[in-house]
């Protein structure tokens, strides 16, 4: 008996610490210690024994039971040291990679333009005005020298909107209208810009849409000339372009200003020669003139004593000549890879 226990200690030993996983090393306890094992069998034959043979053979029991818990427990705790290892490993966060960073968007191309140009003008001391994008014949036409019969109404291709009751509503073919609201509202003198969204029935191509941006402009004051005006525009050119792009200032007829001009700016992609975008070599920017006495009048003012100029500018045409665009299409399709072009969101 004293050699079967001194068999099954070492068994144990081996089997205790040849088990790889902690499976493993219950599948020996049961082997070497459960109760079908040699050495459980060995205790229960311990009460046939005489009462010397059970005491030395009972104490050496004791002995290799005690000596096999202990190397039980021990090989249990590094394997269960080892098992932690390994799920602490697979939970490891590696806190020095990059973070994903969330994708920034960016100023549309026009609202940037459109900053600029407020931000020129209120720096030289005009004010922000505002007027609806839907409004009433009077404001839009008449108030402007375009009566009823005028052929400049066609001109315009413009749009109705059907209101019952109000049959003389348009969605606004230009910002113009904002000088008749303006000045209705206000004495002389008058500094304001008006940037907008305006409509018209067009056929879009690379330099038109039929809705788009502009910002308008007046001026009224005493003893203002065309030479402010032209002094402002070039400002303006100046400011938005840079000196390299050249400015053409024609003749134009617009019912509310007299005299009236048409100013172009040579083609980013041409430089003036002729091509796809711009046809004849210029793009044409803004129209412009002096205030139509008739309309002075119509908002009340006095056109014996003050004066004045206006031009409305077309907010995409500006981005098409700055950023190089060719064609003004890309600015509303909502192309993300077009966009992102346009550098960091403010
Ligand atoms: C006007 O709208 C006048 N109200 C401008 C004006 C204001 C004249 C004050 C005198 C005094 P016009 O239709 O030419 O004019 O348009 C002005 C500018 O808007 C154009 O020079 C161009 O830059 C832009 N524009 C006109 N039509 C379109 C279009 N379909 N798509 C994009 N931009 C356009």
């Amino acid at each position: 008996m004293l050699q079967t226990l001194d068999a099954e200690l070492a068994r144990g030993r081996t089997a205790f610490g040849s088990a790889g996983t902690l499976e493993d090393l219950d599948a020996a306890q049961v082997a070497v210690m459960g109760r079908k094992s040699a050495f459980s069998r060995l205790q229960k034959g311990l009460g046939g024994l005489d009462a010397e043979e059970r005491r030395t053979v009972g104490a050496r029991a004791n002995a290799v039971r005690a000596e096999l818990d202990e190397v039980l427990a021990t090989r249990r705790a590094t394997l269960q040291e080892a098992a932690e290892v390994v799920l602490l490993e697979a939970d490891r966060v590696d806190l020095t990679l990059p973070g994903r960073r969330p994708r920034a968007g960016s100023l549309h191309p026009l609202t940037m333009v459109e900053r600029d140009v407020t931000e020129v003008f209120t720096r030289m001391g005009f004010r922000v005005a505002e007027g609806p994008e839907i409004e009433d014949d009077w404001h839009n036409f008449q108030a402007l020298n375009i009566p009823e019969d005028h052929p400049a109404r066609t001109m315009k291709d413009s749009l109705y909107v059907a209101i019952p009751g109000h049959p003389e509503l348009l969605l606004r073919t230009e910002t113009s209208s904002v000088q008749i609201r303006t000045m209705q509202t206000q004495p002389p003198p008058v500094y304001i810009i008006a940037p907008g969204r305006v409509y018209r029935r067009e056929t879009a191509d690379p330099t038109h849409l039929s809705v788009f941006h502009q910002v308008e402009a007046l001026v009224v004051d005493e003893g203002i000339t065309f030479a402010d005006l032209k002094g402002t525009l070039e400002a303006m050119v100046k400011e938005m372009f840079g000196e390299r792009r050249r400015v053409r200032l024609g003749p134009a007829y617009f019912p509310f200003v007299e005299p009236g001009a048409e100013v172009g700016v040579s083609c980013f992609k041409c430089d003036g020669v002729g091509c796809r975008v711009c046809g004849n070599g210029w793009i044409e920017l803004l129209g412009a003139g002096m205030v139509h006495p008739a309309v002075l009048e119509n908002c009340g003012y006095d056109s014996e004593r003050y004066t004045g100029f206006a031009f409305g500018v077309g907010i995409e045409r500006i981005a098409l000549l700055r950023y190089g665009i060719p064609d003004i299409r890309m600015l509303v399709d909502g192309d993300v890879r077009f966009l992102e072009q346009f550098g960091a969101a403010t």
